[in-house]
């Protein structure tokens, strides 16, 4: 009578044992989740990238300092997308005055055959004075548009030198260490993309 007692009392034990184990491994999984998120921002989404800038000088993610990275991938030859999309990031820079100095603004051409350093060098200027433009060999350019997994291709019935690009439109907010924390879909306001920017700096 007495030991069923006594093994009673150590299997009530043993359960309350294992539940109190069970509870602190959810409680760890869900704040190790809390905290991946928070570094990370968007799971999946960014990474790091090797390209030429405007002046021809090979750069990669880190070469923009603390600044946040404001990017976008297009082609100089597209006719409204790319600058439409290009001229609302210059928008919300003029909107964020003297912090918009902690922002670097990139834009990453998805069409390395026909944009030449030189060409994006006349390009970028149009937009904004601190625009970088960033282009590379075919395989530097598809490694960074797969990083963000930015859709591109030559659309159909174009000639060897004229030709559009069919490619995803979005604007990638990056932290210093190369973490995607927002994306603004296209067509997002000037506005808009500058309290979204703003909520970051
Ligand atoms: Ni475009």
């Amino acid at each position: 009578m007495r030991g069923m007692k006594h093994a009673r009392l150590i299997r009530i034990a043993f359960a309350s044992l294992l539940g109190l184990a069970v509870a602190a491994g959810i409680a760890w999984w869900q704040l190790n989740t809390a905290s991946r998120m928070a570094t990370s921002g968007l799971p999946g989404l960014g990474g790091p990238f090797t390209l030429v800038d405007h002046t021809g000088r090979t750069v990669t993610q880190a070469d923009f300092g603390d600044r946040l990275r404001l990017m976008y991938f297009g082609y100089t030859y597209c006719p409204d997308v790319c600058p439409t999309e290009l001229s609302a990031m210059a928008g919300a820079l003029d909107r964020l005055g003297p912090a918009a100095e902690r922002v670097q603004p990139l834009f990453i051409s998805i069409d390395p055959q026909r944009d030449t350093v030189s060409h994006m060098k006349d390009y970028v200027v149009l937009f904004h004075p601190r625009l970088v433009g960033l282009t590379g060999t075919p395989e530097q350019v598809q490694a960074a548009a797969k990083a963000y997994r930015v859709y591109y291709a030559k659309a159909p019935g174009g000639g060897a030198d004229d030709y559009l690009m069919d490619h995803s439109s979005f604007v990638y907010l990056v932290s210093p260490a190369g973490a995607v924390v927002t994306v603004f879909p296209a067509k997002t306001t000037p506005d808009a993309m500058a309290e979204g920017i703003r909520a970051r700096l």
